[in-house]
This record gives structure tokens, sequence and C-alpha cells, in this order.
């Protein structure tokens, strides 16, 4: 083992056992200590999940990249492992950038990851070259290839850059490993490039999968490329994008590209959209569970919202609920894993509650729980003019959920939920309009707030720092309106 592990893995043993059960997320993977960004390596090993992740254990702001390392059985109750890489080798020394995992016939564990090595050119300036390496293991001390990198950027086809090439997801497919990797062009636009291997160790260029054409930002980031309901489903988290309606946001964005393959083998898109529509979702990794589901994990931030945080906490960063995600529609569908059910508690449901101004209901409260929201107007023929649930709150601090059922807008907000920061705050969404009729569920887990909107047709995501002390919950109507609510109380 390198110093550079060495020295992680004892840090991280003796700050974890500083951090205090309660000022983390209860089922949301946060790091070990420090800092945490994307999901890597997120699989099944030997029965397990495994999630790795972009990781500084040492200061709460990203550094030189780490792998950090955690297992699941059921993806909501995770055990941290030791840090599993070090930027410790000449060709990854300034950073183990992000990738993934798959299991070798060997039964070994293969991690596939982006070595970033800083150089500077004639002028002195700094610049980054990026290629694709690899390690094995045994789910839970790696070693990383001789032969490293084993992508490098003399495979890349013509105009494609040597510069932003990262992230690759493999896969493995009729006893072939796959794997597709962010590429900017020469001429700064996004691309899919894909590879493939009969070993998982040489690789070979196989074809572009797709082109940005300066549509939806300039760097795509951190593909996954899987099939999904008869469908071919290609997402990305693109750099620098430009607004577009209520669909898409300035800044580090996330795209689902729906599609198909035809005969000739090439890619055929059909729609695109959005992941999450909220403020803070990035990056986010698939994997295929024991029995079939496809299931999404993404970083529950954003890197142009970063002072959304909390300077006391030795930890910054954490994951989304895992989701279960479908095709239906031509749309994603997105909805919490369902073994969140194993750690309800205690259910509260009310039926039928009229609001017309404002009101609480007993028992309906806190910073751990799955909310289930259904409104609709109180008579036919009188629509209200908007609703909202105010969380977290405080009676000062709050954070909200507003529903305009006019013109079918979801906003989430938390202006006022303590961030002294000039950042955003609040994001809107279209929704699927129906007279008035909505049905929002919430998972708060202490330091978020993940809305499920009609059934998984849409997500909005944020992260909220507010004092865990602030736990009321209360709705209001401008109209009126009549409610359903099942609260069910989350607890491990
Ligand atoms: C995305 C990203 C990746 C990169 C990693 C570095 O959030 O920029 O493209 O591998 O973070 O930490």
């Amino acid at each position: 083992m390198s110093e550079l592990l060495e020295k992680a893995r004892e840090y991280e043993e003796r700050k974890e056992k500083a951090i205090e059960e309660t000022k983390r997320p209860l089922f949301h993977l946060s790091p070990r200590c420090g800092w945490m960004n994307d999901p890597n390596g997120f699989s099944l090993y030997k029965g397990e999940y495994h999630m790795f992740y972009q990781y500084y254990p040492y200061r709460t702001e990203w550094g030189p990249m780490h792998w950090g390392h955690a297992v699941s059985k059921d993806l909501l109750h995770w055990q941290y492992l030791p840090c599993a890489l070090a930027p410790d080798s000449p060709y990854d020394k300034d950073g183990c950038f992000s990738g993934s995992a798959i299991e070798l016939e060997d039964g070994r564990q293969l991690l596939v990851y982006t070595g970033v090595l800083r150089k500077q050119d004639e002028n002195g300036d700094y610049y980054d070259v990026q290629t694709q390496c690899v390690a094995t293991g045994d789910g839970v001390n790696y070693v990383k290839y001789g032969e490293n990198p084993v992508i490098a950027g003399d495979l890349l086809p013509d105009g494609a850059g040597k510069r932003d090439f990262r992230d690759p997801k493999i896969w493995k497919e009729q006893g072939v490993y796959h794997l597709v990797t962010g590429n900017k062009t020469e001429d700064g636009d996004g691309q899919i490039l894909e590879f493939v291997s009969k070993d998982g160790f040489h690789w070979d260029y196989e074809k572009t999968v797709i082109k940005n054409n300066c549509r939806f930002g300039t760097m795509w980031e951190c593909p996954d490329y899987f099939p999904l309901d008869d469908k071919q489903i290609l997402m990305t988290s693109p750099q620098d994008m430009l607004p577009e309606g209520l669909e898409f946001h300035n800044g580090n964005g996330t795209l689902c590209v729906i599609g198909s393959v035809n005969a000739e083998g090439e890619y055929v898109e059909e729609n695109c959209q959005a992941i999450d529509y909220g403020i803070d979702f990035y990056a986010p990794q698939t994997i295929l569970t024991e029995d079939g589901r496809r299931v999404m994990i993404g970083w529950l931030q954003n890197w142009d919202n970063l002072s959304i945080r909390r300077d006391d906490f030795p930890w910054f960063g954490q994951m989304s609920i895992p989701r279960e995600i479908h095709i239906q529609d031509g749309r994603l569908i997105q909805n919490p894993i369902r073994e969140l059910e194993n750690y309800y508690g205690k259910c509260i449901t009310r039926k039928g509650v009229l609001i017309s101004d404002s009101c609480s209901l007993s028992n309906i409260e806190g910073r751990c729980i799955d909310m289930t929201v259904e409104v609709r107007p109180s008579q036919a023929d009188h629509m209200y003019k908007k609703f909202e649930i105010r969380f977290a709150d405080n009676g000062k601090a709050y954070s909200t959920i507003e529903f305009d059922p006019e013109q079918n807008i979801v906003k989430i907000d938390r202006k006022h939920s303590g961030s002294r920061r000039a950042i955003v705050h609040q994001r809107r969404c279209k929704v699927s309009g129906n007279q008035g009729k909505i049905k929002l569920r919430m998972i708060l887990d202490r330091y978020s707030m993940e809305l499920f909107i009609n059934d998984g047709e849409q997500a909005m995501s944020m992260g909220i720092f507010t004092d865990i002390n602030a736990d009321g919950i209360c709705f209001k109507a401008a109209g009126e309106l009549l409610l359903d609510v099942t609260m069910h109380e989350l607890k491990k």
C-alpha cells in the first residue's frame, strides 16, 4: 500500500469517530469525512452493493481526488470501507477522477477510473491530461494495474480532445466489456465515446455514441448508457448549460437521452429531458439490482452552489436517495427505492382535510420523513390559486414546495432556510396538469429534500442546512382545496 493511501485510511478512521451520527443524513450516503462528489463504481459485487465516491478526506473542499468506499445490502444502510484509491501513481498523481466498477471473470473487482496528470505547456500554463486507468481488488483492497493507463490519447478518434476525456462507465455484453467516457472535442463540444475490450485491460476505440452538436452545454461528464424498458438510455451531466424554458437551467445540468439502437448499431435519439428538475443533482450512475431493477444514485449537489453548506460540519456532499427508474410514454419516471418502506416508523394519515388558509396537522412534522400529499380543488368549478407545503420550519427558517394549479408549475424554495449566500435558492418545474390535482411525495432526510411529483414524472432535489430542530410542517392555500396526507416517519 502506498504511503498516500495509508495516510488517508488512518486519517479517515480517526476522523469518522469524531462525527456524531445525528450530524449526518440518516439514509443518504455522506463521506466518511471531508469532501464527496460524484458517485463512482456503483455496482453489485459478491452480494453487496458497492459505492465509491470522489473523495478528499482532509478538508471539506475539493482536492486531489481519492476514491472513498462504502457497501450496503439494501442501498440505504451503508457501511464505510477503507479509502480505495489514492492519487499515488505517476499517471494519476493529480487525481483519481470518476469511474465505475465490474466483476471480472476470475472474481476480482475491476475499478475503471480517470487518471489526471497536470502538465505545463511552453508558456508555463498548466493543463490536465486525462487517461483511463484500472485497478483490481477483492472488494476492500485494490492494486493498480502495472500497465496503466489502459486508454490514453493515442486511442482517441480525430477531433477528440485529450484534456477532457474522463468518467468511464463499464458494462459487459455477450462476453465483451464496453465502456463509455465523456469527451470534449478539440473545438469545445461534448461527445460520448465507446471503447471495447475482451479482458477489461486491453481496450480499442469502438465508436462515437452521440455528439452534442452544441445543444446542451459543452463538456459532457459522467455518462451512463444502458437499456431500459425497450429503450436505450444515455445519461450525462453537461457543463456550461444555457437555460431552456423550465426544462434545463444554467450551469451544470443533467441530461437523459431516450433512444434506441438501429440495425446499423447506431444510437438514434428520440427524446431529451432533464433528469432532476431541482437545484442539487449531478453525475448520476445506475446499476441493475439483483432482482433486475434499474436504480440510479446522483450527487445531491451542484458545482455552482457549493456554498450551500454548514461550516461546522466535518463533511461535505451527500448522495441522493437511490431511485428506481423506468421509461413510460417516452419519459423518465423515478421513485425512491421500495426498500425505504423497511425503515418506516409511525404512520400518520389524514384524508379530505379542507385547507383555506394555513394549517398544521397534529403529528405531521419531522426531518426524516416520507410524506405524500395529494390535493384537489374543494369544488369542481372553483380553482384555488396556490398550494404550499412549508417544512423544516421553526417559525423563522423554513423551506417550501409551491404549486400553481393554473400554470401547472411546482417551485421548490430554500431562500429562508438559513443560507446566507447569494446562490440559487429556488427552482421551478412544469408538471402535467390535471385541473388542480397533484401528488407530491417528499423525502426529507435531515439535510435534503427530494420531491417526486405525480408518481415520479418529475423529481426535484435540494440540500437544506437548516438547524435540525426546525422540524415543523404546515400547509397553506390561497383559495380552498382538499388535501390527503400520509406521512411515514423514517428511522434506522
Ligand atoms: C463531475 C466531475 C467529473 C470528474 C470529477 C472530478 O462532477 O467533474 O467529470 O471526474 O467530477 O472530481
